[in-house]
């Protein structure tokens, strides 16, 4: 199937339009971030419980914005030029459906959808229609995340080999996530395999995941995973991960190493990732310099969710494509959803997308 062009611009004479379905957690970080953005204007908030849609309205003095149950009728009155979807996983199928069929374009929450094939229909529906889609990936949008993926992408440190990432956190939520299967695969690991593909620049291949719920465990199943991924052009990413790892917590950003033919590059998530590359070599080891990593470019893309929004605004003005497009992030979800089958099946599982 062919993708159509993006749908019209949205002329610099008048704010691009939202409707924020989903008015849950999440949604307040939305209205926090959408609120900083210029030319951007929320004129619906959407909710299966209205209260909730009513509570956001009055905490972000959204008063001008209508408020509803029924997305499709909220679209239909508003007319908006972009859904920000911040439904449950289960929701995000019908949610981006439902805006594709008023013509809108939509900005989701991670993950792009609960299964690949509604990942795919999805994917193939916003491109039919030739409408803005993409996800959410607020980690991306680190300034010192955009700073290793800098220096490795400038070959310092020869060709990327490898790339590790251990995340280890005690979080004590409560809620949905101590009854939820998968809860570490599904809610979080998709922010670091996302991240890796990011820093490598490039695509999974396969995977083989062990996966199981350690002795004192608070969560019902799977709070730790150990998977390793091969990726395109020999790179191989291991992934070491829990969430109730009680003491010496990594940052939610993980601690990454990675290495190349020249060096290695180090980042515990803060704010000083670290490189050694290689100066001299014949000896029984390498001479390394070691240093920080050059500071952010003045044009690295930034700023979490507002980043995110803030390029979703652009591109709707000025054409071109997002970062984190629905087409490109449906790998970093096909990523987990592989690993959880090689985890119930005990086999090497492909990634495919
Ligand atoms: N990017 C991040 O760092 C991050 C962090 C937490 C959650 N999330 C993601 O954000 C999304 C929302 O999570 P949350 O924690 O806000 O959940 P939540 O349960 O607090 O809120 C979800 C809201 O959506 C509403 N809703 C559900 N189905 C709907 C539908 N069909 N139409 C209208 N409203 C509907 C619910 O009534 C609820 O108010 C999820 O996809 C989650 O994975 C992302």
């Amino acid at each position: 199937m062919t993708a159509r062009p993006l749908s019209p611009r949205v002329p610099a004479d008048r704010p691009v339009r939202a409707v924020l379905v989903g008015c849950g957690g999440m949604s307040a970080a939305w209205l926090r971030a959408a609120a900083t953005v210029p030319g951007l204007e929320v004129v619906g908030l959407v909710d299966l419980n209205e209260g909730a849609a009513l509570a956001r309205q009055s905490e972000f003095e959204l008063l001008h914005a209508q408020t509803g149950t029924d997305l499709d009728a909220v679209l239909a009155a508003t007319r908006p030029d972009l859904v920000f979807d911040c439904t449950i996983p289960d929701a995000h199928h019908a949610t981006a459906l439902t805006a594709f069929s008023h013509g809108v374009g939509v900005l989701g929450e991670k993950p792009l959808a609960d299964t690949l094939e509604r990942a795919q229909d999805m994917v193939q529906a916003g491109q039919h229609a030739g409408l803005f889609h993409a996800v959410i990936q607020n980690r991306r949008y680190d300034p010192n995340i955009r700073r290793v993926r800098a220096f490795v992408e400038g070959g310092r440190m020869g060709a990327v080999t490898g790339v590790h990432a251990d995340f280890f956190l005690g979080p004590h939520f409560g809620g949905f996530r101590d009854t939820m299967e998968h809860v570490l695969l599904l809610d979080m690991a998709i922010h670091t395999f996302d991240a890796a593909r990011l820093i490598c620049g490039q695509d999974p291949v396969s995977v083989t995941c062990h996966e199981w719920n350690p002795a004192g465990s608070w969560y019902a199943h799977g709070a730790n995973a150990v998977a390793t991924f091969e990726m395109t052009g020999g790179v191989v990413f291991t992934y070491r991960g829990s969430w109730c790892a009680e003491g010496f917590p990594t940052t939610w950003e993980s601690d990454w190493r990675i290495t190349g033919t020249r060096g290695t590059v180090r980042w515990d998530g803060g704010d000083h990732p670290r490189a050694a590359v290689v100066t001299g070599t014949g000896g029984f080891f390498s001479e390394f310099e070691e240093m920080e990593l050059p500071p952010l470019a003045p044009d690295a893309r930034t700023g979490g969710h507002e980043g995110l929004i803030r390029d979703a605004v652009r591109v709707l003005r000025e054409g071109g494509t997002a970062e984190t497009v629905a087409s490109d992030n449906i790998k970093s979800l096909a990523m987990v959803l592989a690993a959880i089958e090689s985890a119930e099946s005990g086999q090497k599982v492909s990634v495919t997308w």
